[in-house]
């Protein structure tokens, strides 16, 4: 694992940006693909908007660019504002030009008797794009990546997966109360995530420290899944100073 820390999370979103609107740029001048994996949250916002700013000042174009998104709340209405499949377009989808076709997010609206085929077709689709050329990932307090939470196995792969009670605590604010929180979701597994050909996870703030601390320091078990990310041969851990803080 690289850790790249910096002053603070502004700064550090506008260097992940810049990485990729490089790939995607090189994968242009190869008259290729660009296959992006995407998180949502509060991580990855200023990310996106620097990338947004970039196909608005600077004629970046997305064009060539694939993109697979982590995870979805199930079940769970496109149009509900707390949607994941809401916030890619709200941050990013609806201000640049990717081709609507081009983008993958799981699909909160299926019956349940399609949610297994749709997680096999997904995985698919993945490998038919040509693999993910680049991921990039949030951390959840309870150490998932994706909604891999605790007990995940290392070979795991799109699936629905029931949330920690952790997880639905932080997300009880923007739900109005943890009784709105959904209690399942359906997320790309480690196994998915891990075949990325490289991998960036951003952590801001002092909340995040702990977590930190024992994805990267701490051994590898299913009880922190993002500890799986310690024998990936390309992944960088972009934090803040509060991020780091417990770091030895
Ligand atoms: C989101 C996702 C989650 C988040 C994590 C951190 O697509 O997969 O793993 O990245 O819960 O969320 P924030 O960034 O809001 O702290």
């Amino acid at each position: 694992i690289h850790n790249a820390v910096f002053d603070n999370s502004d700064v550090a979103s506008l260097a992940v940006a810049e990485e990729i609107a490089e790939l995607i740029k090189s994968k242009q001048a190869a008259n290729e693909p660009c296959v992006l994996g995407l998180a949502t949250g509060s991580s990855p916002i200023n990310v996106y908007e620097e990338l947004v700013r970039m196909h608005e000042e600077e004629g970046l174009s997305f064009k060539n660019v694939i993109t697979f998104n982590l995870d979805e709340y199930y079940p769970m209405a496109k149009d509900n504002t707390q949607s994941y499949w809401y916030f890619m377009h709200d941050h990013l989808f609806n201000h640049v030009d990717i081709l609507p076709e081009n983008i993958n997010i799981p699909d909160g609206e299926l019956k349940p008797e399609e949610v297994h085929q749709f997680c096999i077709d997904y995985e698919l689709k993945i490998k038919e794009a040509g693999g993910l050329d680049f991921q990039l990932l949030g951390i959840g307090r309870t150490g998932h990546i994706g909604f891999n939470e605790p007990g995940s196995h290392f070979n795991s792969g799109t699936r629905n997966i029931t949330l920690d009670h952790i997880t639905r605590i932080d997300a009880a604010t923007a739900f109005l109360g943890i009784e709105h929180v959904p209690r399942v979701a359906i997320t790309m597994g480690i196994g998915t995530i891990r075949k990325a050909k490289r991998i960036v996870l951003l952590a801001w703030g002092i909340n995040k420290a702990s977590v930190i601390k024992e994805t990267i320091e701490g051994e590898i078990t299913s009880e922190v899944p993002a500890t799986y990310l310690q024998t990936h041969n390309n992944v960088t851990f972009v934090l803040d100073e509060g991020a780091s803080s417990d770091l030895t």
